[in-house]
């Protein structure tokens, strides 16, 4: 091994940081999970509450309930009034930590549990360049997608709300607003727009397992009498031409990896009427290739979960859109610094 040179007039050596901080995620997400499992953001529901009132109503210790919640603090998910010495939920842990709230994140976080242990294998997957699972195709998609896609409901609700929003003018008082849900998972891209009128007329399609998922939040959500489903991988499923006015693409490029996902946009292309319009959801990467970090290990779980997954930039995107003769080309939001973006597109008339 290379001796350090300690000489003192030598530059100052950097400390670890980036590494002991890659190192130290894990921790993060052990104590959100233990927080959430052991209910601690619930409670704290009703109000601030002291360490002591933590630990009776999670049943753990007065260390733990210490420990574990100034570390929460630390994380932004709880503040700690250092007066009165009592904790409090931040805004985001109020909407999606509370096990009783309508977009609780506690199945997200169960399913990213199971997920996370397939990184185990990127060492192999790295030599042998073959995934563990394919879940972009049907068989592993079965068994994959119905845990995934309701949990994703919560998570892409925001996003989802303000696409409706967005549309919501668009929306013609005599005739049907027909939308398609393209591996609409729990239908969290349609339900917010079936909810603003009844002229929303979607069309949500799935494989089949993962239909009887978007059935329940259809139902859940009131809008189900909005809905006709359509099974099956989108290749065999025959999406018409010039039949809706909205297609929803909702975080199913990145699996489809960029061949298939031009063929995608090829059919979602022939489906739209003249003026409609298409809406990406994705986890876009800056046009640096490598930042956000969390979007470029996006692409690791790509690489590891599905045999061509893959991330794209905004410019891509945009790209494959103009190609197809789409134009107002625009994010739903500008300088969001989310790692998930939304861009629309319009078919030309
Ligand atoms: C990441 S989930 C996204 C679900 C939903 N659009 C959302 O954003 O929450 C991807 C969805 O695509 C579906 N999917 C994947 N490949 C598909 C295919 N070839 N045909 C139809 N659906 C597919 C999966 O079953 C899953 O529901």
């Amino acid at each position: 091994m290379k001796q350090i040179e300690t000489d003192v007039n030598e530059k100052l050596i950097p400390v670890p940081a980036n590494i002991t901080s890659v190192l130290r995620g894990v921790w993060s997400m052990g104590a959100l999970t233990a927080a959430t499992n052991l209910k601690i953001f619930d409670a704290l529901a009703d109000g601030p509450e002291k360490a002591e009132v933590i630990a009776e109503r999670c049943g753990i210790t007065l260390a733990a309930a210490r420990v574990i919640a100034r570390a929460l603090a630390g994380l932004d998910l709880l503040t700690l009034e250092p007066l009165s010495e009592r904790f409090s939920l931040s805004e985001e842990a109020a909407i999606y930590l509370v096990s009783d709230q309508p977009l609780y994140l506690g199945h997200y976080i169960e399913v990213h549990s199971k997920i996370q242990s397939h990184w185990q294998s990127l060492e192999q997957v790295a030599r042998s360049g073959e995934p563990v699972t394919r879940v972009n195709e049907e068989g592993d998609a079965q068994s994959f997608f119905p845990a995934l896609a309701a949990s994703l409901f919560a998570m892409n609700y925001s996003h989802a709300s303000q696409v409706a929003d967005r549309f919501q003018a668009l929306i013609p008082e005599d005739r049907p607003f027909r939308v398609l849900d393209l591996a609409c998972g729990s239908g969290v891209w349609s339900i917010p727009l079936a909810k603003e009128s009844a002229g929303v007329k979607v069309d949500a399609l799935d494989f089949e397992a993962v239909l009887d998922v978007t059935r329940r939040f259809t139902e859940n959500n009131g809008v189900a009498h909005s809905y006709q489903y359509l099974a099956g991988d989108w290749r065999q499923v025959e999406l018409g031409e010039e039949r809706y006015d909205l297609v929803l693409l909702g975080h199913i490029l990145h699996s489809e990896g960029i061949e298939d996902s031009g063929a995608l946009l090829d059919a979602v292309t022939r489906a739209l009427k003249k003026g409609g319009h298409v809406v990406i959801a994705e986890f876009v990467i800056g046009d640096c290739g490598t930042k956000p970090a969390a979007v470029a290990m996006f692409a690791i779980n790509m690489f590891i979960l599905t045999s061509r997954g893959c991330i794209f930039s905004q410019k891509e995107l945009s790209n494959m859109l103009k190609d197809r003769g789409y134009e107002n080309i625009e994010p739903l939001a500008e300088n969001t610094s989310y790692e998930a973006m939304v861009l629309i597109g319009k078919k030309k008339s």
